[in-house]
């Protein structure tokens, strides 16, 4: 049988596999990387075109970082699949992303591309993580079907840094830029970094030591980080990374015996300052839903809620 031209296709969902000779999930071509970051932004709007390739523009961030797309029989792009380790995550943890185009959902392509991903893991992967919005409620469906749990739900919100006020630090607290990490004391900083942890993330595994920070900047991005000190001593840091105009904030935290006299406000105020300097003119950031202290603060420096996110987790067997 002549195999059909699945371009057009009216998007239902049908239990057979797709034929082989119509569809067929290939690695993908450096030169196709763009299409596969246009496919994902319109699939996906409230994703950044920094986000939807980040692991195109920074693969020395990632191990076993493998790419593939679904192609119809003309060769036109379908849907494309992702897969590696980020440096910065806990051992074992790879990424599964599988993005079909809309009009191609239903009919088999996301289980090929997943088929073709789960044959391409990072060697010593024993859980895959994956997310998806909170308003794709069938994505959340197959991403379940397929054995993933939620573990948060992540609140996304952006912050415009044109009109930035400058941190008023109280007698006794200091703000430092620290963009390369490197400290007199880091001993103290990793303590402060480590005991600053009590965020639901870190209870999941994804904790953050100094070097762990490092392995999150990527080459053609510019870090950001401040930390503030109390009478010299290290008491509360943010950080993350300037790309194009977006400054993404990876983590932030506040020493225990610190909290409660608004050094996070003092430390992203001057964070904003500084990525825009280097030429950032947004900041994003996401958060655990119930992590009320951060959300508070986020919302009172004038971050604006645009998505959110469940992040998921599947623990792979034997
Ligand atoms: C999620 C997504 C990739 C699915 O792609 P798709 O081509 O529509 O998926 P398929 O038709 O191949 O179905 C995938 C599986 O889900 C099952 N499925 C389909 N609809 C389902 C539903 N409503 N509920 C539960 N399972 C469902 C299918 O039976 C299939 O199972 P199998 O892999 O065990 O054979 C696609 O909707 C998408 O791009 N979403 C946006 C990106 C995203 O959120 N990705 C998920 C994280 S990786």
């Amino acid at each position: 049988m002549e195999p059909v031209d699945v371009v057009g296709f009216e998007g239902l969902w049908s239990p057979a596999a797709p034929d082989p000779d119509e569809v067929r999930v290939v690695p993908l071509p450096a030169s196709r990387q763009q299409e596969a970051v246009d496919l994902v932004c319109e699939r996906l709007p409230h994703t950044t075109r920094g986000e939807a390739g980040w692991h195109f523009d920074a693969p020395e961030v990632f191990d076993g970082l493998a790419s593939v797309e679904a192609v119809d029989r003309h060769g036109g792009m379908l849907g494309v699949g992702f897969t590696g380790h980020p440096r910065f995550a806990p051992d074992g943890r790879a990424f599964q992303r599988v993005v079909v185009a809309r009009e191609h959902e239903g009919r088999g392509i996301g289980r090929a591309l997943r088929q073709a991903l789960l044959e391409r893991l990072p060697d010593a992967t024993t859980d895959l993580v994956t997310g998806t919005f909170d308003d794709e409620p069938r994505s959340l469906e197959v991403a379940a079907h397929w054995g993933f749990g939620v573990e948060e739900h992540a609140i996304e919100s952006q912050l415009d840094l044109a009109d930035l006020p400058t941190p008023a630090a109280p007698p006794g607290v200091t703000l430092h830029d620290v963009p390369d990490l490197v400290f007199d004391d880091a001993e103290a900083v990793e303590r402060m970094l480590l005991t600053s942890q009590t965020n639901p993330e870190a209870e999941q595994g994804w904790v953050f030591d100094l070097a762990r920070l490092r392995a999150l900047v990527s080459d053609n991005e510019t870090p950001v980080c401040v930390v503030a000190r109390v009478d010299g001593a290290p008491a509360a840091i943010t950080f993350g990374g300037v790309s194009g105009a977006t400054l993404m904030i990876a983590y932030s935290g506040v020493a225990p015996d610190h909290r409660g006299r608004g050094l996070m406000t003092l430390v992203k105020q001057r964070a904003h300052l500084s990525a825009r300097a280097v030429g950032a003119t947004v900041s994003r950031t996401a958060n655990e839903e119930h992590n009320r202290g951060i959300r508070r603060i986020n919302e009172a420096l004038g971050y604006v809620v645009h998505s959110g996110v469940y992040r998921m987790s599947q623990k792979l067997a034997g």
